[in-house]
């Protein structure tokens, strides 16, 4: 059940991840993201596999089912707001701190799961669980360390924004 669970997170991960590649213009999180959409499709085999090892059949079957990412929705009354006035640096600063949130989660999840997997002595499932933990936490530790450059680099173009409003 769980491993079902996180399987549809992949899935979901995995389609996030090719239109944030298409979407970003900045080159090194593209790559970042083209990386780690990589492992993102092994963790989605690995879990697969699992699945079917583990599996009774239909009950267990691994599914192509995706799940709705933890990414937070803005209040309404700012939802306007952002719609008319989000320049697109804002755009990519909004969408690197869903990755950072996707990617935070995703640590979660394996953290638990392994733990899950050693209560049972799931040798092959914790192997499994512990490179997907270990690839979700270096991605998270590049988007955070990698933050203040793409703060620097869209810097320029928010600060030219706010003085067009303040000029209005
Ligand atoms: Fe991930």
């Amino acid at each position: 059940m769980h491993l079902n669970e996180a399987l549809a997170i992949e899935n979901a991960a995995v389609q996030r991840l090719q239109s944030r590649i298409k979407q970003t213009r900045i080159e090194n999180v593209k790559q970042r993201l083209q990386v780690h959409l990589e492992e993102t499709k092994g963790q989605q085999n690995r879990l697969k596999q699992l699945i079917s090892d583990l599996g009774n059949g239909q009950k267990n079957a691994a599914t192509k089912d995706k799940a709705q990412l933890p990414i937070p929705t803005p209040p309404k009354s700012l939802t306007n707001i952002f719609g008319r006035m989000m320049t697109s640096a804002e755009s990519e600063l909004k969408a690197a701190k869903e990755d950072a949130i996707v990617e935070n989660a995703e640590i979660i999840l394996y953290d638990m799961l392994t733990r899950l997997a050693e209560r049972m002595n799931a040798a092959n499932a914790i192997d499994i669980l512990s490179q997907s933990l270990s690839e979700e936490r270096s991605m998270a530790d590049w988007i955070k360390t990698n933050m203040p450059d793409m703060v620097a680099q869209l810097w320029p173009e928010i600060e030219a924004s706010i003085a067009t409003v303040e000029g209005e």
